[in-house]
């Protein structure tokens, strides 16, 4: 079974299911927030029913999510979210699905593990306002956050590495039972 079918039969008993072993994106984002402070537009990919889009709000003018899985979309739209069907390797096609204009914060929440992380950033670079180096000031300029099980940690810096992203936080939080995740703040230095 691929993942996604994994996420398809999970979908009905998600949200149930993560708050009894008291998973919250909000716990994750928090020690990020005095560096994040306010942002204008954010992207959360993978957002399933919209509990990591509820985080992403609490630092973001506006907010969007992507998601493959109809299932986890409908009740994420079903609380108010507007939702893209697409895969993370597929950020790219967001503009011409009709999202104008590029995000000051690209998130992933509990997602990443789940997505061919070179394809991924090729799509962040898309959709994310440019660095210092472009035309943004640095305050403008994009931020991606994500949190990645450990043994993953190391590939995905590696591949936003490759592209000119370097790690500005990084902290491991417990974000259920038996499952540690690490969190990471980057931008293009
Ligand atoms: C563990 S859930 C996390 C959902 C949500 N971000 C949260 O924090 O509650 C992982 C989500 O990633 C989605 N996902 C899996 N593979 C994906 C892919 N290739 N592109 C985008 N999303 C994907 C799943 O459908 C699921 O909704």
């Amino acid at each position: 079974m691929g993942w996604l079918d994994y996420f398809r039969k999970w979908a009905s008993k998600y949200d149930r299911e993560v708050e009894a072993y008291d998973y919250d994106p909000e716990k994750l984002l928090k020690p990020f927030v005095p560096l994040i402070r306010k942002r204008k537009r954010g992207l959360d990919v993978g957002c399933g029913t919209g509990k990591s889009l509820e985080a992403l709000k609490t630092v973001c003018d506006e907010v969007v999510g992507v998601e493959p899985v109809e299932k986890m979309a409908l009740q994420a739209e079903a609380k108010g979210f507007r939702v893209f069907r697409m895969k993370g390797e597929e950020l790219g096609r967001l503009v011409e699905d009709g999202v104008p204009g590029r995000f000051d914060l690209v998130a992933f929440f509990a997602s990443i593990d789940y997505m061919n992380v070179e394809l991924v950033v090729a799509g962040v670079e898309k959709v994310l306002e440019p660095g210092p180096a472009g035309h943004m000031p640095k305050k403008e300029a994009g931020l991606v956050f994500l949190t990645v099980e450990p043994e993953n940690e190391e590939k995905v810096v590696r591949a936003f590495g490759e592209r000119g992203f370097r790690v500005v936080k990084r902290d491991t939080r417990k974000a259920y039972e038996g499952q540690t995740y690490v969190c990471l703040l980057m931008n293009k230095g």
